[in-house]
């Protein structure tokens, strides 16, 4: 992935994820990573970017006008062939292969909603995806797209400080898909509570074996 683009209201939200090492690293080996904010291109007068919804109800719904003038201004009249993902508690739910296969875009832009939703229409009309990470409802899009770029982020050459840390992680295919096998560190017993013999035997062999077991038993 060269490119991407987190939709928002609120761009300070994201300031501390910028700053992680990862996320630093991929920018330095070319990620362009920005967070526009819908505010800035709405068409709309004193900067509004909400209205009611039809048919009544509480809260307000983001414009789909809003995102479209956000969309293009971001990256001109036509959106054809580019990953733009609305976050939504009723979306795709998130995964590892889902991480893997956003990871290979060439782009990609993640729209985060806010108070009700998004317009219907951004969904049907300019996005290619609705994802989500998981089912329950938090109240805005940024968590959730911090949660995707991380995922996809990581995967990303030269993001990891070590890339033997991805390789052979949970649900890789170094892993055959299972969850990766526990890990201990110093001190070997604390409080009797012990480190699997194993572990400590310098066999690099059985430790290999071991792990891969616990990790099918996850
Ligand atoms: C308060 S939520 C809106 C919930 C919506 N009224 C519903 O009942 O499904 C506001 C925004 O947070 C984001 N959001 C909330 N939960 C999410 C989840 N589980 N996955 C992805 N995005 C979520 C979406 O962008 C959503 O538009």
């Amino acid at each position: 992935m060269r490119r991407l683009d987190v939709f928002t209201l609120f761009p300070d939200a994201f300031d501390w994820f910028r700053g992680q090492r990862h996320v630093h690293n991929a920018e330095r080996q070319g990620l362009d990573l920005r967070f526009p904010n819908y505010r800035d291109t709405t068409p709309l007068g004193a900067g509004q970017v909400d209205d009611a919804p039809y048919g009544g109800g509480a809260g307000m719904v983001l414009r789909v006008d809003v995102v479209d003038a956000a969309l293009r201004n971001a990256y001109g009249d036509s959106l054809a062939g580019r990953r733009i993902v609305v976050l939504s508690p009723s979306g795709r739910v998130f995964d590892e292969e889902l991480a893997r296969e956003l990871a290979a875009e060439p782009d990609m832009a993640l729209l985060c909603g806010r108070y009700e939703g998004i317009d219907e229409r951004v969904r049907e009309h300019l996005a290619t995806d609705a994802v989500s990470i998981g089912r329950y409802v938090i109240s805005g899009g940024e968590l959730a797209a911090m949660v995707v770029a991380d995922a996809v982020i990581r995967k990303l050459p030269g993001a990891l400080g070590d890339a033997e840390s991805a390789v052979e992680e949970s649900f890789s295919e170094a892993l055959e898909g299972a969850p990766e096998y526990p890990h201990y560190t110093r001190p070997p017993d604390y409080r009797g509570w012990g480190v699997p013999d194993v572990l400590l035997s310098g066999d690099h062999e059985r430790i290999r074996e071991w792990r891969l077991e616990m990790s099918r038993a996850r």
